[in-house]
């Protein structure tokens, strides 16, 4: 008996549970109704009397141990676990959340967007899919234009007047249509053109033009506007130089340099030495166009503009590979914030 006291005083010295469940585990084994130390009361009726007071004190002393180290061990358990609760902050986010970045060509297209606003534009939209007459007819193509041949444009299977818009001056057609001078629209959008898909061109581009028409307006304007909005894009220092062009919805026509961004005039790949690299298309609205849309030429002239997004985006950025704007490739993306 003395000895079954000693070893079980032993173990409960040494007792070590690692959660709370442990403890009662043996709590039940030691302390229980069934338990070790009540076994040993039952064994206690055995002991010869003259043995009983020394055991009968050493098996109070030993349950009292017990329940002491229990309750100790039951503290301390329950402290941890609730320090651990307290250093629980739950206004910290889980992990790191990486922000996103904006698109290259939306950025530069707000860009554009924001440029010709302070000087009194509002965006215009219109559907990508559109008819003939609202890309070509309206805007005074020509029947036998080759724009309007299958190469060059996507039409739908179904209906030679249904096609994808090869550029948004269909949307400053519909806003001439619905609209009384004076009108200064910006034409932002995706365009669809049919190109074999190399780092040079692709299917789809992203176009903003522009237009505006009221009484008087004058060439001057038009180049007053575009060299405003060349500094602004590509610093101070830029210069611009108009070539004579032809677009069969404006007259005169030109296509607008700007003096290479990249080598300041001298001489680079990226202008082929010429020291000027081509960023846009402009003329005065041809008349034709005016009255197609029920707008009186006599009484209002304006002018238009195109250009595409990513070919300022190439001279902001120096993208060598046009299909990278429309791979989505997380890396090429994050790059530009
Ligand atoms: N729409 C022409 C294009 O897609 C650009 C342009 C717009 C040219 C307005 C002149 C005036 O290339």
């Amino acid at each position: 008996m003395r000895h079954k006291i000693d070893e079980i005083s032993l173990q409960i010295d040494n007792l070590n549970p690692k959660s709370i469940k442990e403890l009662e585990d043996l709590r039940i084994k030691y302390l229980s109704k069934k338990g070790e130390i009540s076994a040993l009361f039952d064994e206690f009726r055995g002991v010869p009397a003259e043995q009983k007071k020394e055991i009968g004190q050493a098996l109070n002393e030993l349950r009292q141990k017990a329940t002491d180290k229990i309750n100790s061990l039951r503290n301390n358990l329950s402290s941890v676990q609730s320090t651990k609760e307290e250093s629980l902050d739950l206004t910290r986010t889980s992990s790191p959340t990486s922000l996103g970045a904006r698109h290259p060509l939306s950025i530069v297209k707000n860009e554009i967007i924001d440029i010709f606003s302070r000087i009194g534009f509002t965006v215009a939209d219109g559907p990508e899919i559109e008819d003939d007459w609202h890309v070509f007819s309206a805007l005074n193509f020509p029947p036998e234009h080759p724009a309007r041949d299958m190469q060059d444009t996507f039409f739908i299977t179904k209906s030679p007047d249904i096609l994808l818009r090869t550029h948004t001056s269909s949307v400053q057609t519909r806003v001439m249509k619905s609209q009384k001078p004076p009108i200064r629209v910006l034409c932002p959008g995706r365009v669809y053109r049919n190109e074999a898909i190399s780092s040079r061109a692709h299917c789809f581009f992203h176009q903003v033009e522009g237009l505006y028409i009221d009484k008087k307006v004058s060439f001057a304007d038009l180049k007053q506007a575009l060299l405003y909005f060349a500094k602004e894009v590509f610093g101070e220092k830029t210069k611009i130089r108009l070539r004579p062009s032809y677009f069969p919805f404006t007259e005169p026509s030109a296509e607008m340099d700007i003096s290479c961004n990249i080598c300041g005039g001298k001489g680079c790949s990226l202008c082929k030495n010429t020291g000027w690299v081509e960023i846009l298309g402009c003329g005065m609205v041809d008349p034709n166009v005016l009255e197609a849309c029920g707008i009186d030429s006599n009484e209002y002239s304006g002018y238009a503009f195109g250009m595409g997004v990513e070919r300022i985006a190439n001279l902001k950025f120096q993208v060598k590979d046009l299909r990278l704007f429309s791979e989505n490739d997380i890396r090429f993306l994050e790059q530009f914030v």
